[in-house]
């Protein structure tokens, strides 16, 4: 493992915005890692969490919460916060299976999901995270009407999730095949991580899609 790495996992725990489940249930669940209570709103596979931090930072009025499992990556997510000094954002450093557990009934207004990874084996089917098991718990933990938004350069895996939207029965809000570069734009939708602002370089075709459960 990088040297870098490991300081980085050396360095989670001492930080105030980065909670493991068993930290998160001490504290009575998702909605009280703040410094105040707000709606909620959850990013799913964060990754370096650059998006989490722009959102939150962008809209005072909710709480944001990150949420990966590979903790170098948090850990950039969570320093970017301290640094830049928005508050209304924290990071849950563990699988989204967690999630559920932690909800503790608190409403989620919207989830967003960028760039998750493909699994394109169908072995893996069930590991992305717009197959059925993961859309059984957002309609769990989301608000009525609580929305999903979901980004990805990944044909085979937008072509699959509108199935299995279907198969659902989700209600479609907003579709785009081909989402235009907004960067520069305050719009959630317009805020991009480092992997998008590559694939666009790249020229790749970036799908949207924004939905709700019954
Ligand atoms: C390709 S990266 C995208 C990161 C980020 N959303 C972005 O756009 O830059 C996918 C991320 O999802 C995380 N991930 C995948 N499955 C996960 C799961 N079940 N629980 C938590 N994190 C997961 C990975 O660790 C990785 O950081």
């Amino acid at each position: 493992m990088p040297r870098k790495t490991t300081k980085r996992l050396d360095q989670l725990p001492d930080m105030p915005n980065v909670f493991t489940p068993r930290e998160m249930a001490a504290r009575g669940g998702l909605a009280h890692c703040f410094d105040a209570q707000r709606p909620l709103v959850l990013e799913l596979g964060c990754g370096r969490g650059e998006t989490t931090v722009d959102m939150a930072a962008a809209d005072p009025d909710r709480n944001y919460l990150g949420v990966d499992i590979k903790g170098a990556r948090v850990h950039r997510g969570a320093s970017a916060a301290l640094e830049r000094g928005v508050r209304n954002v924290a990071f849950l450093y563990s699988v989204v299976e967690q999630v559920a557990l932690l909800a503790c009934g608190e409403p989620i207004e919207e989830i967003w999901i960028r760039f998750p990874d493909p699994f394109p084996k169908p072995s893996k089917a069930n590991r992305r995270l717009t197959s059925p098991r993961y859309l059984e718990l957002y309609r769990r933990i989301l608000a009525p009407g609580g929305r999903v938004h979901f980004k990805t350069d990944s044909e085979t895996l937008f072509g699959y999730t509108l199935e299995v939207l279907d198969q659902e029965k989700a209600r479609i809000h907003s579709i785009d095949e081909n989402l235009a570069d907004v960067a520069g734009s305050p719009a959630p939708l317009a805020i991009q991580s480092s992997y998008e602002c590559k694939w666009r370089a790249e020229g790749r075709t970036i799908h949207y899609v924004c939905f709700s459960l019954k």
